[in-house]
């Protein structure tokens, strides 16, 4: 599967189709400021967590590009204001770290202009081209997981759409119907912002994988009737001990799955992985404006995007360097030796 939702100008400028349309309107939008990519994130026209830092990398870069004069001190700026876009997913903060040693290393060796915007594109890219590697492994590690026939229930939109690959929660599934396996999907609508019925619908639909979607209040009867053989979400965060920050309603979800005794897998790539967040009580969870809920004018409205599976839920842990199992906190670290 070839990833067109980004990609650079022939000006070096950043170029994404803008996901708050889908599945009705394929329209692109064009990023030259930094405030123009720190605007695709908030509004969630860039989205999910390997996605989001691909695309602040490579709107950086394209920033620097027509910066003048282009100092440390502006790049650090920069990076100051889109790390604090979002909160919650760490691959955002993750890239800029690196687009930030970048940066500091040219400076430091005091080569010219051109050079230093090459070194950022460069690292821009490489930031894709390694994700789209760890879309591939997650997909390669978990498509073990489903037999021929098998049904996963998945949430949000965890595919192709949010990463620089074929996805993190969608990945075994893609990997899966290569091998010839039918897999058939079950997507929650997700509530609010509807990332499962629009976006992950109408990527599976594109590949050819059948994909039914329920509403988020189904999951629970849906399990009961049996219809479920395991659950895979992605996630924005994972702490050091395996607790997992995902979409709102991805806790209630490996509730649900446990009850019924059905597997429940987070896919992830290493650079999900936080291990200075000790637990998930330390991820910061982002809250959204209550307008994005549809509540009658004079209620008050809670709004956050996020919440945090506990690692006790978690059957395993679908990462770029095959599955681990609890306990997390020795597992994720021995990802990191
Ligand atoms: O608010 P969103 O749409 O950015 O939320 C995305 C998710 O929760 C995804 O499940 C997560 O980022 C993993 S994406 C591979």
């Amino acid at each position: 599967m070839r990833v067109d939702w980004i990609g650079w100008t022939p000006e070096g400028a950043v170029v994404y189709l803008d996901q708050t349309l889908l599945p009705t309107q394929e329209t692109y939008r064009e990023a030259h400021t930094i405030e123009d990519m720190i605007e695709a994130i908030q509004a969630l026209r860039v989205r999910g967590a390997p996605l989001i830092g691909i695309s602040a990398a490579m709107g950086l870069t394209a920033a620097a590009a027509e910066q003048q004069p282009l100092t440390l001190e502006w790049l650090e700026g920069a990076v100051a204001l889109l790390g604090a876009s979002r909160p919650t997913a760490v691959n955002l903060v993750w890239a800029l770290d690196r687009m930030s040693r970048v940066a500091e290393a040219a400076f430091e060796s005091g080569v010219g202009r051109d050079v230093l915007v090459e070194a950022l594109r460069s690292e821009a890219q490489k930031i894709w081209d390694e994700d789209t590697a760890m879309c591939r492994a997650i997909g390669e590690a978990g498509a073990e997981l489903l037999s021929h026939g098998a049904t996963v229930m998945t949430h949000c939109n965890a595919g192709a759409l949010a990463t620089g690959g074929i996805g993190t929660a969608l990945a075994p599934v893609y990997v899966a119907q290569e091998q010839g396996k039918t897999v058939e999907v079950i997507s929650c609508e997700t509530r609010p912002l509807r990332q499962g019925a629009r976006l992950t619908c109408w990527e599976l639909s594109k590949q050819g994988v059948p994909v039914t979607c329920v509403v988020d209040g189904a999951a629970g009867a849906v399990m009961a009737m049996g219809k479920i053989d395991l659950v895979i979400t992605g996630a924005d965060r994972i702490a050091a001990n395996g607790d997992s920050a995902n979409k709102i309603g991805t806790y209630g979800l490996a509730v649900l799955a446990n009850a019924h005794g059905i597997p429940f897998y987070i896919a992830a790539p290493r650079s999900t992985m936080d291990l200075s967040t000790p637990s998930g009580a330390d991820i910061p969870i982002e809250e959204r404006s209550g307008l994005e809920v549809d509540a009658a004018p004079g209620a008050g409205v809670f709004n956050p995007a996020f919440d945090v599976t506990p690692a006790s839920y978690i059957k395993g842990i679908i990462t770029d360097r095959g599955i681990i199992d609890p306990p997390y906190t020795e597992s994720i670290a021995a990802l990191f030796t």
